[in-house]
């Protein structure tokens, strides 16, 4: 497939490399790059990111004062076509490598709702899409639920208004996603599905 120039970002935030949400991002990832994306993959557990501090420095800068690896994220949030979170569920909610990256939004926050300035440039933001991917142990279908706003705002503070889930329940070892049936080719298709229309 010819290069679109759609660029997909993949953030990996399991600790669990080669995990579900792992192999379900690399599945997302194969798709959106067979249907003519450039992919990358970053595994956020592995940078140095460090929590919020709330010392609320943003609110006068729209700018994180914190010199760690969330400044290498920031560009590719708020320019990348496609971005897919890939987040299990811990302890009935957001795993915390996940929300500690979100939490670090809060400069775009302020930068949108007090200091009234574009996060996102204006010509990309209708074509950006987002996906969530995710899986828990517990066989319970609403286990999802408290982690829902979590990711709406995630969305919200990127400008994507376009997302879409994968979750399953019900999967708890390492790599059991590989024995759901179509569980890998549904994120494959939900990765080509980021470039529908663009
Ligand atoms: C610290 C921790 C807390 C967890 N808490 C929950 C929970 O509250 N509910 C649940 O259904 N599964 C829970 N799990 C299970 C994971 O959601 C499950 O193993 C999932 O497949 C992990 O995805 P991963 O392989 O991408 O890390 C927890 C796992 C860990 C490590």
């Amino acid at each position: 497939m010819a290069d679109s120039g759609f660029r997909v970002l993949g953030l990996s935030t399991s600790p669990r490399k080669g995990g579900n949400t792992d192999l379900m991002l690399d599945s997302a990832l194969e798709g959106a790059r067979e249907a003519g994306a450039n992919v990358e993959k970053i595994h956020t557990p592995g940078l140095d990111i460090n929590p919020c501090r709330a010392c609320n420095a943003c609110f006068k800068t729209g700018q994180c004062v914190q010199q760690d690896d969330m400044q290498k994220l920031y560009p590719k949030l708020l320019s990348y076509d496609g971005i897919i979170l890939a987040a299990p569920i811990f302890s009935r909610g957001l795993a915390a490598q996940a929300k500690i990256m979100i939490d670090r939004l809060n400069c775009v926050w302020a930068r949108k709702s007090i200091l009234h300035e574009q996060a996102v440039s204006e010509d990309i933001r209708e074509k950006r899409r987002g996906l969530w991917l995710s899986a828990a142990g517990s066989p319970r279908p609403d286990i999802f639920e408290p982690a829902v706003p979590t990711i709406r705002y995630f969305f919200a503070m990127l400008e994507i208004k376009d997302w879409d889930s994968i979750t399953f329940s019900n999967v708890d070892e390492k790599g059991a996603i590989k024995g759901v049936d179509g569980a890998l080719e549904r994120c494959r298709g939900a990765g080509a599905d980021l470039l529908a229309g663009s």
